[in-house]
């Protein structure tokens, strides 16, 4: 409203001037002035409307001379192209700045950025690497196209042996020979054949298996392997070591119970029952010490070397610590869930 105000003053009759230049500058030095879509609406009634002084000068050219004509005409012209464009020039940036204004409104109300989550399988990747590591355990990788040699028979399974199907795996047509790892297990062998004991690693990694899908099954599902060998690593240390993860990654107090198992690549072998509080015992991995035909297949003296060897399954833990009824819900992708994380 200020601005129209401000703008009264120019508001009037046109007086016909031939001066072309004055005419321009006057023109010009006002519509400097109007900052507002009135004013500006205003000064191109002035100037530019029907009745405005660059219109009646054009008209009163009609009147004039022939050589008054040639003279005037041209630069009367081009005093209307220049107001023109002056015109559109400031009417952009009248609706610029409005529309910056609108933009940095500090009294509207802040939105929250939208931010990714991290997956509860990587957040159980993670809590698994730092607690482990905390102990001294290095965190290693595998390939996941395996071969039938790493998954299978360098880990003790016979040829032939149902194991091979029990394990449900899946085998790629071609080339020959090479299947989607059932398992981390073969990820011993591979680091086995590289380096020498003492050490102790843990390999978090995706696994495959060709099954029929329920809230507890996956055809692809994660696992985490455990290994520690030296020359008197003891099934007593493989419990307390597990102990005392489970208590660190739960941050509650948890029971264990050893049952007898069979694995082709431990001896003895054991299945890992676990006990939150008063809650029902859960079958949470398997393990048992190294068998000594997997120390000769990555070429170990089996006389020298002893240690244990686990596999939990990953989802498993993930499910007991964030209470979670389905594996499904891990592959599902559905940000409702994921954003709980
Ligand atoms: N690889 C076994 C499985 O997938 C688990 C396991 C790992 C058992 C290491 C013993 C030692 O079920």
């Amino acid at each position: 409203m200020l601005g129209g105000l401000l703008f009264f003053n120019f508001i009037r009759y046109p007086e016909i001037t031939m001066d072309i230049d004055a005419t321009r500058e006057k023109a010009l030095r006002e519509l400097e002035t109007a900052d507002t879509e009135d004013s500006l609406a205003a000064w191109h009634g002035v100037y530019l409307g029907r009745k405005g002084e660059i219109t009646m000068i054009l008209r009163s050219l009609g009147e004039k001379s022939l050589n008054e004509k040639k003279d005037l005409g041209p630069k009367a012209q081009s005093l209307k192209r220049d107001l023109e464009a002056a015109y559109v020039r400031k009417e952009k940036n009248l609706k610029g700045a409005a529309d910056a204004h609108r933009r940095i409104d500090l009294t509207m109300p802040g939105t929250r950025p939208e931010v990714g989550h991290c997956h509860p399988l990587m957040k159980t990747i993670s809590d698994i690497r730092r607690i482990f590591g905390n102990m001294g355990f290095a965190t290693v990788e595998g390939p996941e196209l395996e071969t039938e040699t790493y998954n299978f028979d360098k880990l003790n399974f016979p040829k032939n042996h149902p194991a091979r199907d029990m394990q449900d795996t899946l085998w790629v047509s071609a080339p020959k020979g090479l299947l989607m790892r059932t398992h981390t297990s073969p990820v011993q062998a591979r680091y086995m054949e590289k380096n020498l004991p003492p050490f102790q690693i843990i390999v978090p990694g995706r696994v495959f298996r060709n099954e029929a899908t329920d809230s507890s099954h996956e055809a692809n599902f994660y696992q985490f392997e455990g290994l520690m060998v030296g020359t008197d690593v003891s099934l007593g240390n493989f419990k307390w070591i597990i102990g005392e993860f489970s208590r660190q990654f739960f941050e509650k107090d948890v029971d264990l119970r050893f049952r007898p198992s069979f694995f082709p690549f431990t001896e003895p072998s054991v299945e890992i029952d676990m006990r939150i509080g008063n809650g029902p015992w859960l079958e949470m991995m398997g393990g048992g010490m190294v068998h000594p035909n997997v120390f000769e297949a990555v070429g170990y003296d089996p006389k020298g070397v002893q240690g244990f060897a686990f596999g939990g399954g990953l989802d498993r833990w993930a499910m007991a610590k964030y209470g979670i009824p389905d594996v499904r819900l891990f592959y599902g992708n559905d940000a409702r869930f994921l954003r709980q994380f």
